[in-house]
C-alpha cells in the first residue's frame, strides 16, 4: 500500500464527513510498503513488446497462466470495489478483482485523489487497475503510475452513465473506434504489463465481433464482455446476452471474461460453460453477498428450493463486522464504507427500518458506531441467514446410491 496517503485538507466550500478517511493513514503505515505514486513513473518497457500478435497473444496466455486462470472475479465498481471489500471477496473465494474505475486525468493531476481512490496491498492480487480516458498521452501517464501495483492496466469502455457522456468516455467512446483503438495501442506499446479493457455489447453481433477483433489486434490482451447494450443499463430490467459473449470468445484468441447476470456460483458456473469464457465478473450481487464465490448465496436465490440448502453459518452481519475491520487496517473514505453497510445489511434494514433511519442520521461515522449497529440488530434478534446448498443430502443420496 502507498505510504503517502495524505490526511485531506479540505476547504469549507467542498468538505463532507463522508469523505473523509476512515483513520488515520499514519497509523497503518507498518503494514504499507514503502513505495509510492508520487514517485516518477517507471521505465517504459521495450516498445513494442506487446506489438507482434502471435507473440502477444502467447504472452497473454502466459500471463493469464502466470496468475493462475482466475475464474470468479470482482467485477469494477465506483466507490464499491475498494481495497477491503476487495480484500473481503478475495476471502470468500473471488480469485482476482478489478479496482473502481479512476479518472484518468484526475489521476495525473490530483496527489489527493491518487492516495484516496487507489490503495492497494501485497495480498490484493492478481489485480486490475481500471482508467476512463479519451487522451493516449494522459491514460499512459496515469498507467505508469500503477503498473508495478497491478497486473493489468485496464480500460473502460462500457459505462453508460449520463456522467460518461459528458466526460466523453466509457460506452460513449464506442462512436469513435479510432480513438479507441489508440488507447489501447498507446498503453500496449509502452506499458510493462498487459492492457485489458472492458467492453459493453453492440446492438448487432457483427459490429461486436468487430470491435473485439479490434482492440485485440491493437494491444489488448484480455477482454471482459457485459453483455449488455450501451442503452440497457438496468441490469434487473436486462438479461445480458450470454449469446454474443460465447461469439466474441469464439473470434478472438485473447483470454476473455464474461460479465452480466451472475447471482450466485450457479450461474457462475452456467456462465462459463454456455459462453466458452475463461472467467466471469460479478458486481450488484457481490455488494449485497460478498461470499458469493464461496457458495453462499441470499434467500432470494433460494426461494422455490428451499429444502436443497442450508443456513451457511455466515451471514451479512457477520461480512460487515470482517469489512469494518478490514477497513480499519486499509483506510478508504467512510461514503465507501457507508454504501457497503447499506448494501450488505438492506434486508436486515427491511426488518428493523429505524436502525437504517439512525444510520441516515449520523452525518459522521465511526467504526465503535458501525460495531454497535451490528450488535443492536442482532439484539433485535434479526438474522437473515446467508444458504449454502446441502452438501449432507447429496452425500446422503450418493451413498444410497452405492449401495
Ligand atoms: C455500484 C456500481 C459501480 C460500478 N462501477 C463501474 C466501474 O467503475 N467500471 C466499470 O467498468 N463498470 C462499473 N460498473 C458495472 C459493473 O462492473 C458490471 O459491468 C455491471 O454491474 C454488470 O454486472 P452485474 O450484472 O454482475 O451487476 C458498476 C456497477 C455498479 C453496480
Amino acid at each position: 500500500m502507498m505510504d503517502n496517503i495524505e490526511k485531506p485538507t479540505y476547504s469549507s466550500i467542498d468538505f463532507h464527513a463522508d469523505d473523509l478517511l476512515c483513520s488515520n493513514p499514519q497509523q497503518n503505515q507498518d503494514e504499507q510498503s514503502s513505495s509510492s505514486l508520487d514517485e516518477t513513473p517507471s521505465s517504459i518497457g521495450s516498445p513494442g513488446k506487446y506489438l507482434i500478435v502471435v507473440s502477444r497473444i502467447e504472452r497473454a496466455w502466459a500471463h493469464w497462466t502466470k496468475l493462475g486462470c482466475p475464474k470468479f472475479i470482482v467485477a469494477p465498481m465506483v466507490d464499491n470495489s475498494e481495497l477491503p471489500f476487495r480484500m473481503l471477496c478475495r476471502k470468500y473465494g473471488a480469485e482476482a478483482a478489478y479496482t473502481p474505475m479512476l479518472h484518468s486525468r484526475i489521476f495525473t493531476e490530483n496527489p489527493k485523489y491518487r492516495s484516496e481512490e487507489f490503495t492497494t496491498c501485497k495480498e490484493d492480487h492478481p489485480l486490475f487497475v481500471q482508467f476512463c480516458a479519451n487522451d493516449p498521452d494522459t491514460l499512459l501517464e496515469a498507467a505508469r503510475r500503477v503498473e508495478s501495483y497491478c497486473d493489468y492496466v485496464d480500460i473502460n469502455l462500457g459505462c453508460p452513465q449520463r456522467i460518461a457522456r459528458r466526460g466523453y468516455y466509457g460506452a460513449f467512446l464506442m462512436d469513435n473506434l479510432p480513438l479507441v483503438k489508440s488507447l489501447v495501442e498507446k498503453l500496449a506499446l509502452n506499458l510493462n504489463v498487459p492492457v485489458s479493457c472492458k467492453i459493453r455489447v453492440f446492438p448487432t453481433l457483427e459490429d461486436t465481433l468487430k470491435y473485439a477483433k479490434m482492440l485485440e489486434e491493437a494491444g489488448c490482451s484480455l477482454l471482459a464482455v457485459h453483455g449488455r447494450t450501451r442503452d440497457e443499463k438496468d441490469g434487473k430490467k436486462f438479461r445480458a446476452d450470454w449469446n454474443a459473449i460465447r461469439a466474441v470468445k469464439k473470434e478472438l484468441r485473447i483470454p476473455i471474461l464474461a460479465n452480466g447476470n451472475i447471482r450466485h456460483m450457479e450461474d457462475a458456473q452456467n456462465c462459463l460453460e454456455e459462453t466458452g469464457a475463461d472467467g466471469v465478473l460479478s458486481a450488484e450481487t457481490l455488494l449485497e453477498n460478498p461470499a458469493l464465490f464461496a457458495g453462499f448465496r441470499t434467500a432470494d436465490w433460494v426461494a422455490g428450493n428451499e429444502n436443497e440448502y442450508v443456513d451457511g453459518k455466515v451471514d451479512q452481519a457477520d461480512l460487515v463486522v470482517e469489512y469494518l475491520k478490514l477497513c480499519e487496517k486499509y483506510p478508504v473514505p467512510w461514503r465507501m464504507i457507508r454504501s457497503h453497510v447499506h448494501k450488505m445489511l438492506g434486508g436486515w434494514f427491511r426488518l428493523q427500518p429505524q436502525v437504517r433511519e439512525d444510520l441516515n442520521a449520523q452525518s459522521r461515522l465511526t467504526f465503535e458506531y458501525l460495531y454497535s449497529l451490528v450488535d443492536r440488530l442482532r439484539e433485535l434478534g434479526v438474522r437473515v441467514p446467508l444458504h449454502q446448498k446441502d452438501t449432507s443430502a447429496a452425500r446422503d443420496s450418493a451413498e444410497v446410491v452405492a449401495i
